[in-house]
């Protein structure tokens, strides 16, 4: 194991768990394609990303595609802020991914597999190259893998770009085809036309890390962990005002009231489920759990205490979009600007309740207007952080109300 400079506290145990690399490759090599699927359906493992689309169903429509060449992605761009533990498994764990990328590529007929690596995880790469050298030495990688006729397959690590947007999916296609990464209309979707074109499944860190562990207890096993929708165990992201920061791994369904115990949270006053473009809970709301049934998140948590000023940090969320918005659609490229001025006004004290109200009806439109997820999910902290602490946030106006 890999020391990483973060606390890693394993209460599920499960992906940090012993797991002896290759063995679910060769498990999987046994039961065939059918019965991973199978496996993976009965799993209900949903994508770790952040979208949560079900994994099974992903690989296969890549599996069932017509295409000649087909590829499996693996990414690790990890770029929504407060997000580490992608890091934090690829350096303590990279069998589990990588096998978990062998294994997709099996089942959904890939003969090559990307890992689409985070620009600042540059130092990692020779150790994660180590590790691909190994599995070759095996015949974990390379051709008629394990003794397995006509299945060939390798995998290549290509280094992102360095733009929040590129760990969306198709904006990343984009990037390791070099061009820009931006966002692609969709449809099509990547599982049809995706890597030059061709069927692709784009797969977070943390899906193909659950992989190998379904394949060798079942999926049935694996459900048994977590709520009836939310499936498994999940690694989240702690940061901010507490005393245990770090990754953890814990089962889907925990409160958020019991997250703050466990890390040694006190006098919280807000956090931030699901990164700058997730939503933020007020004090009033720690009951709700943390499962794609009540609040969704790809798992970073930020906390904030008292002393912390809630219109300060979504400047900060919002100075972030403005930064990282392609610029490709204008309800993006203008609408997160004009938030960001909006919240300006406040802070000088020289808003309006008309026109608050005005930006808000504009953050409902950027949701369904925006063409990616970036524009879709950018005026989630405007919205929830205006709405759960106004009473903090304005000032008795003359002009009308805050609706
Ligand atoms: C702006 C933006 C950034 C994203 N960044 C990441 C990322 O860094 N890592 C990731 O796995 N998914 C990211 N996603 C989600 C991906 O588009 C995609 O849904 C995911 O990689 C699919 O994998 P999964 O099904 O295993 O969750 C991002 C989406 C958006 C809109
Ligand atoms: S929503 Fe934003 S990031 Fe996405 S394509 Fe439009 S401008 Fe680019």
């Amino acid at each position: 194991m890999h020391n990483d400079i973060v606390n890693t506290i394993h209460e599920s145990s499960l992906l940090f768990s012993n797991y002896e690399a290759g063995s679910g490759i060769k498990k999987a090599l046994e039961m065939g394609r059918d019965d991973i699927l199978f496996e993976l359906k009965a799993s209900k493992l949903k994508g770790r990303g952040g979208a949560g689309f079900p994994t099974s169903t992903k690989w296969m429509l890549v599996a069932a595609a017509t295409g000649a060449d087909k590829f499996i992605i693996c990414n690790a761009d990890e770029g929504e802020p407060g997000t580490f533990k992608d890091r934090v498994l690829l350096m303590n764990a990279p069998f589990l991914i990588l096998d978990g990328m062998v294994v997709g590529g099996y089942t959904v007929g890939a003969a090559h597999g990307y890992i689409y690596l985070r620009g600042e995880y540059v130092y990692m790469r020779q150790f994660l190259e180590d590790c691909l050298n190994e599995m070759r030495e095996k015949n974990l990688l390379g051709n008629n893998i394990c003794g397995k006729e006509g299945f060939n397959f390798d995998i290549s690590i290509v280094m992102g770009a360095g733009a929040y947007v590129c760990g969306e999916e198709t904006a990343l296609i984009e990037s390791l085809e070099g061009q820009r990464g931006e966002p692609r209309n969709r449809p099509p979707y990547p599982v049809n036309t995706g890597l030059c074109g061709a069927p692709t499944t784009v797969n977070n860190v943390e899906t193909l890390a659950a992989v190998p562990h379904i394949i060798l207890m079942g999926g049935e096993k694996y459900a048994e962990r977590g709520t009836s929708a939310s499936s498994g165990s999940k690694l989240f992201s702690i940061s901010g005002d507490c005393e245990k920061p770090g990754v953890y791994e814990l089962n889907w369904g925990i409160t958020i009231n019991e997250l703050l115990a466990k890390v040694g949270a006190y006098n919280t006053k807000a956090v931030q489920v699901g990164g700058a473009s997730g939503i933020c809970i007020p004090k009033s709301k720690f009951d709700r759990k943390l499962a794609y049934e009540d609040v969704a998140t790809g798992g970073s948590i930020m906390i904030f205490n008292e002393s912390r000023k809630m219109l300060h940090v979504l400047k900060n969320f919002m100075e972030f979009f403005v930064e990282e918005s392609c610029g490709q659609c204008t309800p993006c490229r203008i609408g997160n600007q004009k938030l960001l001025e909006g919240v300006e006004m406040i802070e000088k004290n020289q808003y309006t309740f008309a026109h608050i109200n005005n930006l808000k009806e504009l953050g409902e439109t950027m949701k369904v207007a925006s063409k990616c997820g970036l524009g879709q999910s950018s005026p989630n902290p405007f919205l929830s952080i205006l709405e759960d602490f106004k009473e903090e946030i304005f000032h008795a106006k003359s002009d009308g109300v805050y609706k």
